[in-house]
């Protein structure tokens, strides 16, 4: 028998088929579009996803040579926050908004205020109302598409929708529902003082599980559709950084993940309920019963090395880094590995320069829209490569941020696990270890959110006795990288990251200018 983990991302969804040892049998992307109707808009429509979901699981059975009566459990994860709102009969009422779309900031402030303020908000739901949650959204439609919220019956967050088109039933589990501005995240439950204050119907929302709980079981019509045999139970899986949590085995208190892709999440494990008092962190339930987990989004990590690699790779014809390609010109960026080589070519602390990433804004610990990307301390001495040394120490940074407040917490830190892109490189391993001041790992599988959802459903099924087993079984640590010996590095690393602490709140004013004009 095999598990199915399928995981629906922003830009398509991932399915995975596992044995019940946890090694991998198949695996397959569907791709599907996003859109952007106005500035700060992001949507989809969730009849894509379902087809994404069709295609993807009809794929990884037909690789495997399975049938869908050889599948045991099915868990699902995704994409957090966004909005799906269906009527009385299970029609989706309009495109779900996302997580990423940025239109609700009244609304936010709206919710502060029908809740009796920032402490009170904090107090109910242990999160500040983010404009990427979900409560915002549901009053955006109430206020803006009166029409459409006079219709609402169900609502669902991406992945639950994806439950709801394979078994009709209208289920959550605990760490996606944290995302939402009406979970109780402390106590596991809807929060009715929260649904009250913003005159949000209870009923609307879905029946809230524990993750790796059965919640459903795939449906006759459903089964037909999907290739999937009725009555294949679904577990509630999670949200796509509780479950990727899982996946990399960060169930423990003392293990921390950092991933480094586009954005950047520092991720810990905490074994008593936890918040950062003012809210500069996340704090949901994790994916594991009476288990909550700290996180650090940081919006532009990778992106931020992206953007720097694009620019500094424009215009180098005539070196070997352009070609044409059938008569047509194609930029050939920088490698990364040529990136890391110049990170490596100048001594930490890039010679007094430092690099801001909130190219995007940023959410922690600053949750601040208007914040912006800036050099700082350049001189004529700089050369391209500390400006890439500096990029990558500011990202380094951003993420030390997190875990900053995750330690004055009290949470214990004794290994962080690189996942993502950035976790490629040796030179940033190590320098990740140095700045973070812990050993840095990698691990045997890097299949992340859908692999946790797979190992969920395991669970569920009986495969293994809980989800730390399951990990247990299944992930091993194939590289560690201790802080360098050099006290000197360490010390240089530490005197610049203190420097790069003082940068946003000196700037933040000068940001909100800036936008105005
Ligand atoms: C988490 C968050 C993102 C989305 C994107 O709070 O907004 O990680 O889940 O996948």
């Amino acid at each position: 028998m095999a598990l199915l983990g399928i995981d629906l991302g922003t830009s398509g969804v991932k399915a995975l088929l596992i044995r019940e040892d946890g090694t991998a049998l198949a695996s397959a992307t569907v791709e599907y579009p996003l859109s952007t109707p106005r500035p700060l808009w992001s949507e989809q429509d969730p009849a894509d996803w379902w087809r994404g979901v069709c295609e993807a699981t009809r794929a990884v059975l037909a690789q495997a040579r399975l049938t869908g009566s050889d599948i045991r459990a099915i868990g699902l994860s995704g994409q957090m926050h966004g909005l799906t709102l269906l009527d009385k009969s299970g029609e989706v009422l309009r495109p779900a908004i996302l997580w990423n779309d940025q239109r609700t900031s009244a609304q936010c402030d709206e919710i502060t205020r029908l809740a009796g303020g920032k402490r009170r908000v904090l107090e109910l739901t242990a999160n500040v109302v983010l404009p990427g949650f979900t409560a915002p959204k549901i009053l955006w439609v109430r206020e803006n598409e009166p029409e459409v919220y006079a219709r609402v019956a169900h609502v669902l967050l991406p992945k639950d929708y994806i439950r709801y088109k394979l078994s009709g039933e209208f289920a959550t589990e605990v760490s996606d529902a944290s995302g939402m501005s009406v979970f109780d995240v402390r106590n596991r439950t809807w929060s009715d003082e929260m649904l009250r204050a913003l005159d949000i119907p209870r009923e609307w929302m879905p029946r809230c599980a524990e993750s790796h709980e059965v919640t459903a079981h795939v449906s006759a019509t459903a089964a037909t559709e999907i290739g999937l045999a009725p009555g294949t139970p679904i577990v509630g899986g999670g949200g796509d950084n509780a479950a990727g949590a899982v996946g990399n085995g960060v169930v423990r208190e003392g293990i921390v993940s950092a991933s480094i892709g586009t954005s950047g999440v520092v991720f810990a494990t905490a074994e008593k309920f936890a918040m950062e008092p003012e809210g500069n962190l996340h704090a949901f339930c994790h994916a594991i019963p009476a288990t909550w987990h700290m996180m650090g989004v940081m919006l532009s990590a990778g992106g931020s090395l992206r953007w720097h690699r694009d620019v500094i790779s424009r215009g180098r014809e005539g070196i070997g880094d352009s070609r044409l390609e059938n008569g047509v010109h194609v930029e050939r960026p920088i490698s990364y590995d040529d990136l890391m080589a110049d990170v490596a070519s100048v001594s930490p602390g890039a010679e007094g320069l430092i690099f801001l990433p909130y190219l995007t804004g940023e959410r922690c610990p600053y949750p601040d829209p208007l914040a912006r990307g800036a050099f700082i301390g350049l001189t004529l001495r700089h050369t391209q490569a500390h400006l890439t040394r500096a990029v990558v120490e500011g990202i380094t940074y951003g993420l030390a941020d997190s875990l900053t407040l995750i330690r004055g917490l009290g949470v214990r830190i004794n290994e962080v696990r690189a996942i993502g892109g950035g976790a490629r490189s040796a030179v940033w391993r190590q320098m990740l270890a140095d700045v973070f001041d812990a050993e840095i790992t990698l691990i045997n599988s890097s299949e992340g959110g859908a692999f946790g959802v797979a190992l969920l459903a395991g669970v569920g099924s009986g495969v293994w006795g809980s989800t730390r087993e399951a990990c247990d079984a299944t992930l091993k640590v194939t590289t560690r990288v201790e802080p360098s010996k050099d006290a000197a590095i360490r010390e240089r690393y530490a005197e610049t990251y203190a420097r790069y602490r003082e940068m946003y709140p000196a700037l933040a004013g000068i940001f909100a200018k800036l936008q105005q004009s």
